[in-house]
């Protein structure tokens, strides 16, 4: 059988089983006027085998490699290997075979380039006062290898040194080292600072991050800031300041102490791709959730929350990937429970069944990509993207939550951060963990007996609905009742003292109606709600949906504004398949118009869905 030496990570190309990555030193030059980043990064590889390996294989995509030296040596054996999509140009070095636990140095020479699927660049002209140039990172899951040569997988993890030079301040996934962590450059005439991070705790490439532009930056907390465009400094800080140390300590309790020293958020432009991006030190957020309410805060929970599950314990490989987000949802909701009360967890769980059923009828009920453990062999984790493993991995938490009790179910929770920190896991690791941390629990090792682990981990479609605590959710319901019958009369008073999340469950029920909204029924929810014009995307969204569907007219213009100022993904897709099924001119000028503005992912996966539209 030729398995044995199979990595279990089918998403890279290197040969991470024969050497793995213990130290990265990532030193780059940030030219914001060619658009790329320059430097070299210096690889320490240790040998993890006995039969000696003479080549080193890294993962690398779009990549300009001028040139490699082993150990302080240059050399010209290497070879940049043909393409195979998805997963790029693999990049082969052929070095001295050494001893297993032994290290060798690779220093590559490197720039990106305009291909680079890691990195948006703006032109200040696409910036929010205008004044300088931006950029930022995005690696996940995926793109690491488009900045530089590495193993992209989570499967190996790395201590980092960031020496980054830039015109600009820079924000990186490292601590800034020292009092203050830049210098003058030696090149002082192009006026570029160094900035220096360093990050000890070994991390997964996924996590690699860094941002550069007119960023300013604002305490929100004891361990906490929060840094954005100057302009928006207060709004962002006033947003973040009461939950963001309250977050931390109730996840503390729940599992252990916060591990990364900082915790601070940087808010991007409004192309950021994601809600949020948990890099260590600094989670990327996007400026959606600054909604002027603080209701959209549950964002910051959620990447909070990954400095454990995800950060600390990783997945393995991207086909347990429920192993980060499940998780993650699961502890965000629990934060939310501890904060704001128990109903709340029932609250937000709902919500999310709503996005599970969606995924999934999009998906189709048998496809791969609706099981809990998919197999990702030969695709694009991109692709795989959905709110399943978010809502499938909570709702298998959840349920093993209930199984064995609340309370032994919490001495489970420290123990598995506890035995996987600074390493990765797949399912199957999970289960054995679960299973011998209860083994010496009589009653909870019975109950547990009953899990059908197969169903669990391979069967697609939903999992079994719980009896939710639906307290927070009825009256949105009996509204949305009202609307189904054809003749009721809304008024601002139907949702007067209403969170705008339960603004948001009202407008997902009425989405659910056999029959849609009639463009007038659709017109007067939008004037008596104020829905149209709401500084919360959540709900502007929301009503835009359901406005396209009920063929509004009156939507389709503000829709492709929105589609003009906000480049979440979570919006921008729903939006455009929305606005293309009754409209497909105007999607198709929305989009050729706003190209430029949206993230190279979020470009090619909105192309990809007009394409199949
Ligand atoms: N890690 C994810 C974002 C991500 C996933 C980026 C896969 C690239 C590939 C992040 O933690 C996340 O889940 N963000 C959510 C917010 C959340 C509250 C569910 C988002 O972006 O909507
Ligand atoms: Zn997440």
């Amino acid at each position: 059988m030729a398995t044995i030496n199979m990595p279990r990570d089918p998403n890279t190309l290197s040969n991470y089983n024969n050497w793995r990555t213990k130290h990265t030193v990532a030193e780059f030059t940030i030219d914001f006027k060619k658009q790329r980043l320059t430097g070299s990064v210096e690889l320490q590889l240790e040998s993890t085998t006995d039969k000696e390996s003479e080549e080193i294989i890294l993962d690398s995509s779009f990549l300009d490699i001028s040139a490699i030296n082993i150990d302080g040596k240059k050399t010209s054996d290497w070879t940049v290997k043909d393409r195979f999509e998805p997963y790029g140009s693999p990049l082969s070095v052929k070095v001295p075979a050494i001893a297993k636990g032994s290290s060798t140095y690779l220093k590559i020479e490197v720039s990106t380039t305009d291909k680079c699927t890691a990195l948006q660049w703006m032109a200040p002209s696409q910036t929010s006062n205008k004044k300088y140039p931006y950029m930022f990172s995005q690696c996940q899951a995926i793109h690491n290898r488009s900045i530089f040569p590495c193993q992209d997988t989570p499967d190996v993890k790395s201590t980092y040194h960031f020496k980054i030079r830039s015109p600009l301040p820079v924000v990186a996934s490292g601590l800034p080292t020292g009092a203050s962590n830049f210098e003058h450059g030696t090149d002082g005439e192009s006026g570029t600072l160094l900035y220096s991070f360093f990050q000890e705790i070994p991390m997964p490439s996924y996590l690699f991050a860094i941002a550069s532009g007119d960023i300013a930056t604002a305490s929100i907390g004891p361990r906490s800031l929060v840094s954005t465009g100057p302009e928006e400094l207060s709004d962002a800080k006033w947003e973040l300041e009461t939950d963001t140390e309250k977050f931390i300590e109730v996840a503390e309790k729940l599992i252990y102490p916060y591990q990364w020293t900082q915790y601070n958020v940087l808010v991007l432009p409004p192309s950021f791709p994601y809600g949020g991006m948990e890099n260590p030190v600094f989670t990327f957020a996007t400026p959606t959730i600054i909604s002027g309410d603080r209701e959209n805060v549950d964002v910051i929970a959620h990447e909070l929350s990954h400095s454990w599950s995800g950060n600390l314990v990783s997945n393995a490989s991207w086909e347990h990937f429920w192993l980060n987000e499940g998780w993650t949802t699961y502890l965000e909701r629990r934060i939310q429970a501890a904060v704001h009360g128990e109903p709340h967890r029932d609250f937000s769980a709902i919500i999310g069944w709503k996005a599970l059923e969606d995924s999934i009828d999009r998906f189709g009920h048998d496809h791969e990509f609706t099981k809990l453990v998919i197999g990702l062999k030969g695709k694009d984790p991109d692709d795989a993207f959905s709110s399943i493993p978010y809502e499938k991995g909570f709702h298998f938490l959840y349920y093993l939550e209930k199984l064995v009790g609340k309370e032994t179910w919490d001495k489970f929770i420290p123990h598995y951060f506890t035995t996987w920190m600074k390493k990765s896991l797949d399912s199957y690791d999970f289960k054995a963990t679960l299973l011998d941390f209860f083994q010496s629990d009589k009653e909870a090792s019975k109950k547990l007996e009953s899990v059908d682990w197969d169903t669990w981990f391979y069967k697609p479609g939903l999992p079994p609905k719980p009896d939710f605590d639906t307290s927070m959710v009825d009256k949105c319901y009996e509204l949305a009742k009202k609307w189904e019958s054809k003749d009721f009369t809304p008024s601002p008073k139907d949702i007067s003292g209403w969170t705008a999340n339960q603004i948001v469950v009202f407008l997902e029920a009425v989405q659910l109606f056999k029959t849609p909204l009639t463009p007038s029924q659709s017109q007067a929810m939008g004037k008596a709600y104020s829905l149209g014009t709401s500084r919360n995307v959540e709900l502007s969204f929301r009503y835009f949906s359901i406005g396209l569907t009920a063929r509004d007219e009156t939507v389709y213009h503000p829709t492709a504004d929105l589609l003009g100022t906000v480049g979440r993904m979570k919006f921008v897709r729903p939006l455009y398949r929305k606005l293309n099924a009754v409209d497909r001119g105007l999607a198709l000028e929305t989009f050729e118009k706003n190209r430029d503005f949206y993230h190279p992912i979020c470009r090619d996966m909105v192309e990809k869905d007009l394409k199949e539209g």
